[in-house]
């Protein structure tokens, strides 16, 4: 099953309540399974979002399940706060972690799914041993920093082959691709073996968000 996750990086920061129910399901047509949360502290990325009073502000607000992906700087150190504020997945980036083990068994311990994330130039092979560790593997397809990038299709082979590490050592984990997740390119992704997408600019920037997410699906299980 293909899990759609709307970034509301490209929703209207005013009114994130409201871009939140856009997505929502509504009587018989199922929503987003997941509202992506874009924590960026201007260290790690070049751009600067939003903190855990937000990510608590949208817990109340919603009903969608909060992935948060935090592209910060010292994620030992905060991601457990992320959880406390009301996120179920939180995603840390593998090339900020001191201690990614020990970091994704606090995530866990704290009830929240652990998640790591992989820059366009940080490989899988290193990581292969700690998947089992992991409940989510985020593959970049874009330099993280800022929605709307174009899409990068170099990173298929690294999709193709964090997907075949998966199926070897039998795990159930999660694959993941953010950055210029669309029409035109979630098949792509989906037939590289990832089954989680993060899409922005491709949900928030249709005239009816929710449609839009269903559509993704549609063509990602195609
Ligand atoms: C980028 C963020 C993405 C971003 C994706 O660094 O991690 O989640 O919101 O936006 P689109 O889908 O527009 O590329
Ligand atoms: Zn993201």
């Amino acid at each position: 099953m293909a899990q759609i996750n709307p970034s509301i990086l490209s929703a209207d920061f005013a009114r994130l309540a409201e871009e939140a129910r856009r997505v929502e399901g509504t009587d018989g047509a199922a929503g987003a399974d997941w509202l992506h949360v874009d924590v960026m502290d201007n260290h790690f990325v070049p751009n600067l979002t939003l903190g855990t009073p937000v990510v608590e502000s949208l817990r109340k607000a919603t009903d969608i399940p909060l992935d948060c992906h935090l592209m910060i700087e010292e994620p030992d150190r905060w991601a457990p706060a992320y959880v406390e504020a009301g996120a179920g997945s939180v995603t840390f980036h593998a090339e900020a972690a001191a201690a990614p083990v020990r970091l994704a068994r606090e995530i866990r311990a704290k009830g929240a799914r652990a998640s790591m994330a992989l820059k366009p130039a940080t490989p899988i092979e290193p990581y292969e041993d700690l998947l089992p560790e992991l409940d989510m593997l985020l593959v970049m397809t874009v330099e993280p920093g800022f929605g709307g990038q174009a899409f990068l299709d170099i990173m298929l082979p690294k999709i193709r082959r964090t997907r075949q590490l998966i199926d070897k050592h039998g795990l159930q984990l999660w694959l993941q691709v953010d950055g210029g997740v669309s029409a035109s390119t979630i098949e792509r992704c989906a037939e590289a073996g990832a089954d989680v997408f993060v899409a922005g600019s491709a949900v928030y920037g249709a005239d009816d968000p929710a449609a839009a997410v269903r559509a993704l699906r549609q063509q990602a299980e195609e």
